[in-house]
């Protein structure tokens, strides 16, 4: 059990941190703060501060920093449980019963919550209450076998059955809500988020469950088909592949993935024997979901929606794709709406066929621009030839290029040589464009800003991703409006990323408290960075144009990392990480 929020209260109002601090070396006051020699390194003039309104100290020597409990720990060389025993005896307190510090971590108990929602559900489908989801699945082609394999199951048709039976195993309110299995209502009760639905566990690649996506069994007013857990501290949706888990395994000899666009896609194909599908969860793919796939495999046969929708997402997933080290295969997915439904209709063995038909990106993007064209005509040629030398230019190999250039001339009748020139300015004309794009952000978001020109020389070289965290500590009311501007984005650090989530799941009323109420799910060196943030920008005054700032700030930068990341590598670098990447993988590849 974590320790109980009042205990941690009572810890802190009684060691204040002045008295503690002050025992270990002599403190002086200077106006708001207190100063003294530091306790943690070797000094002649006292770098060493204590705040008491953030209940924190800080070293401009060494930075040492944290609030009594990191004091604790590090003064006395003691783990986080070491320490709070130490200050509960120094303050005559008891220690409340039953706390294992193992189980302490808020991680740990949302994913041992998840386990248990997900044995709930399974149950839950195979109860009475199941019967209609039973059929469902029935209906959907699912065998028994696969329901299991994948841990499919229902949430039944009420407001907080898991919510009672998470409270019976002696789960927490704030941890029913901090893993997404339960939410807040308007009038402040805690009611179950997955209201009848089938549920699709979602587990990474450790066999947790993090994550679960449920389907509307029924039409019965709510609008949205597919509902999914939101962003916790366990599950980043961009950054989780559906059936990730399972299709490792077989990845192991194939080395080639099948990309789905629903997870059922991925379900149906497990089941048919493609145990190597995967499918990203309700989100476009991202750089991060195909870092993932380029671990496991070397190449990747998109499987989208026979759709408007489906191609359009084909489109934007080839031009990510092809800025890594996997090759790409497009499926051509006639006579079904996708891969759920063909596998349905025509089998497995057909399904083999189609991947083992399956062209290359490329091709599949020039035999789509064929289609628009008549080229038994000579302007239909050359407006042919106008769009698929475009295409041809998206390919970053040479040789490639040249093959392309030779099958179009065979194709046009045009001469190979004007061809290849077509290319060549086609790719000069991309790289201007791409140069020009980045300029053309970069101007808009300065002159968005030109404004707060003062307040940027104020933040200098210090991150957005500081300014954003102390403004949150500063102004927790200010939350949910950072969460919705910020949606989902990812911090260039991770520990910064990882230190934001916590604040923003953690309950606070009394801010001076919070560095403690975080310390121990960040462990010592985030609460370090923590309170030298909160520290470092104490009493700067935030108006609420700064959310947007900042947000944006960090929205760019981490579009910059994407662009950064392969796309810009020059071709050396990215045979030595395509190198690097097989060294490591199996029969030397
Ligand atoms: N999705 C979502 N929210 C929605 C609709 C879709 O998160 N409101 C996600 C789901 O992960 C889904 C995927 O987008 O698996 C593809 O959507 P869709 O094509 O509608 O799913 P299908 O696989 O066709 O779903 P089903 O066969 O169950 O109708
Ligand atoms: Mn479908």
């Amino acid at each position: 059990m974590p320790l109980p929020r009042e205990f941690i209260d009572e810890l802190i109002d009684r060691n204040d941190i002045a008295d503690v601090a002050g025992s270990y070396t002599q403190l002086k006051r200077a106006g708001r703060r207190l100063a003294g020699l530091c306790p943690f390194h070797n000094e002649k003039t006292p770098s060493f501060t204590v705040f008491q309104d953030t209940r924190s100290f800080y070293c401009f020597g060494c930075g040492a920093s944290g609030d009594v409990i990191s004091f604790i720990m590090k003064a006395e060389n003691l783990s986080y449980m070491e320490a709070v025993k130490y200050l509960a005896q120094r303050a005559g307190m008891e220690m409340p019963e039953n706390t294992d510090s193992r189980l302490s971590n808020l991680r740990t108990r949302i994913l041992a919550a998840n386990r248990e929602a997900a044995r709930f559900f399974f149950r839950s489908l195979n109860s009475e209450a199941g019967k209609e989801a039973r059929g469902y699945l029935r209906r959907r082609g699912l065998k028994d076998s696969t329901i299991t394999r994948f841990g499919i199951g229902y949430a039944p048709d009420s407001w907080a059955d898991l919510r009672d039976h998470l409270y019976g195993l002696g789960f927490k309110e704030e941890e029913v809500l901090a893993a997404g299995l339960c939410r807040k209502s308007q009038k402040g009760s805690v009611l179950d988020f997955f209201r009848d639905r089938v549920m699709f566990p979602v587990i990474d690649l450790t066999g947790n469950v993090v994550a679960f996506s449920g389907r509307r069994l029924k039409d019965n007013g709510d609008p949205r088909k597919y509902v999914n857990t939101t962003d916790t501290l366990v599950f980043k949706k961009s950054k989780v592949l559906f059936a990730m888990n399972l299709a490792k395994n077989s990845l192991a000899r194939s080395r080639e993935i099948i990309l789905a666009e629903g997870q059922m896609d991925a379900i149906s194909m497990h089941q048919a024997g493609f145990d190597n599908a995967v499918a990203a969860l309700g989100t476009a793919l991202t750089e991060e979901h195909i870092k993932i796939m380029s671990n496991y495999a070397d190449s990747v046969v998109i499987a989208y929606d026979a759709d408007e929708a489906g191609r359009k997402a084909t489109q934007r997933a080839i031009g990510l794709f092809r800025n890594s080290p996997l090759s790409i295969k497009v499926l051509d997915m006639t006579g079904a709406k996708d891969a759920d439904e063909y596998i349905n209709k025509y089998g497995p063995e057909m399904f083999r066929k189609l991947i083992d038909g399956s062209a290359a990106s490329l091709e599949y993007e020039l035999k789509r621009a064929e289609a628009k064209y008549d080229l038994f005509t000579d302007d239909g040629k050359v407006r042919y030839l106008r769009e698929a030398t475009d295409i041809v230019a998206k390919s970053m190999s040479p040789t490639e290029r040249d093959i392309y250039a030779g099958r179009l001339a065979d194709k046009t009748s045009a001469s190979k040589e004007s061809i290849v020139k077509q290319i060549e300015s086609a790719v000069r004309r991309k790289k201007r464009n791409e140069l020009a794009d980045r300029e053309e952000r970069l101007t808009d978001v300065q002159k968005r800003y030109d404004v707060k020109a003062a307040n940027r020389r104020q933040i200098g070289g210090i991150s957005a991703e500081h300014r954003l965290i102390a403004l949150v500590y500063w102004n927790p009311d200010k939350r949910e409006t950072v969460k919705t501007k910020l949606g989902g984005v990812h911090f260039s650090d991770g520990d910064l990323e990882d230190i934001f989530d916590h604040m923003m799941v953690t309950e606070v009323t009394d801010p001076t408290k919070w560095l403690s109420y975080l310390s121990e799910d960040l462990g010592q060196d985030k609460t370090q960075k923590l309170s030298h943030i909160v520290n470092e920008y104490r009493g700067i005054s935030f108006v609420d144009d700064d959310i947007d700032y900042l947000c944006d700030k960090i929205k760019s930068a981490a579009n910059r990392l994407n662009d950064r990341d392969i796309g810009n590598m020059d071709p050396e670098a990215l045979k030595k990480m395509i190198d690097n990447k097989s060294g490591g993988g199996s029969n030397g590849r």
